[in-house]
């Protein structure tokens, strides 16, 4: 008795979160073994990177019916029941647990977390340097200053913009009396 009820209390406990179970059991798979060929590219029209791709389907129709995995073409296909579409096409068979993951996860009903699916595809926007990030200084080549840039050109520089006009050089005499 005092076993079942501990049982009945701990199994909440173990209920996997859906948006877990999808980032870590479904996830992950689908991007290392399918979105090679059913994402940016879908072979057989069929694109597997969103929740709506896949009840859309490709070329043979939906490829998951969320709440029936016995009804799932993706199914099928990763089983290898059906020798004409065995997936990943020419490649290993998914491992029995992964099998059994995507199968639970269609029977739950193919909860596809909004924030993780935008992140989801390694092929979504492609990483872009922008020009401000390729001017940063620890990227930008060595350069010699042009050669005409010596310390009086520079000052000269400056006090011509503040409308200063130098002394001229000074005379032999003053110099040496200064010394
Ligand atoms: C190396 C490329 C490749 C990989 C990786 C791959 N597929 Fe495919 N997939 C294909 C090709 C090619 C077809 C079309 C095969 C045909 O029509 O005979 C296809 C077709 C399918 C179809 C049938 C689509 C339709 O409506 O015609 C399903 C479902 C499918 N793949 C699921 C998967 C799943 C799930 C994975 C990952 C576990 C996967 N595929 C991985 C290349 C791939």
């Amino acid at each position: 008795m005092n076993r079942i009820l501990i049982l009945a209390f701990a199994a909440p406990l173990f209920a996997a979160d859906p948006s877990e179970f999808f980032e870590t059991k479904v996830r992950p798979v689908l991007a290392n073994r399918c979105f090679a060929c059913h994402a940016l590219t879908p072979q057989s029209g069929l694109a597997l990177n969103t929740r709506a791709a896949m009840i859309k389907g490709g070329n043979r129709g939906a490829a998951i019916v969320p709440g029936k995995p016995e009804a799932s073409l993706l199914l099928t296909a990763i089983r290898h029941a059906d020798a004409k579409l065995a997936m990943p096409y020419q490649q290993p068979k998914l491992s029995d647990s992964e099998i059994a993951d995507l199968s639970t996860w269609i029977q739950s009903g193919a909860p596809w977390p909004e924030t993780v699916a935008s992140s989801a595809a390694p092929a979504a926007a492609p990483y872009v340097i922008t020009p401000e990030q390729r001017a940063f200084w620890a990227f930008v080549p060595l350069a010699k200053p042009a050669a005409s840039a010596s310390i009086d050109s520079l000052i000269n520089a400056r006090l011509k913009a503040k409308g200063i006009t130098p002394n001229p050089p000074a005379a032999k005499r003053d110099l040496l009396r200064r010394a």
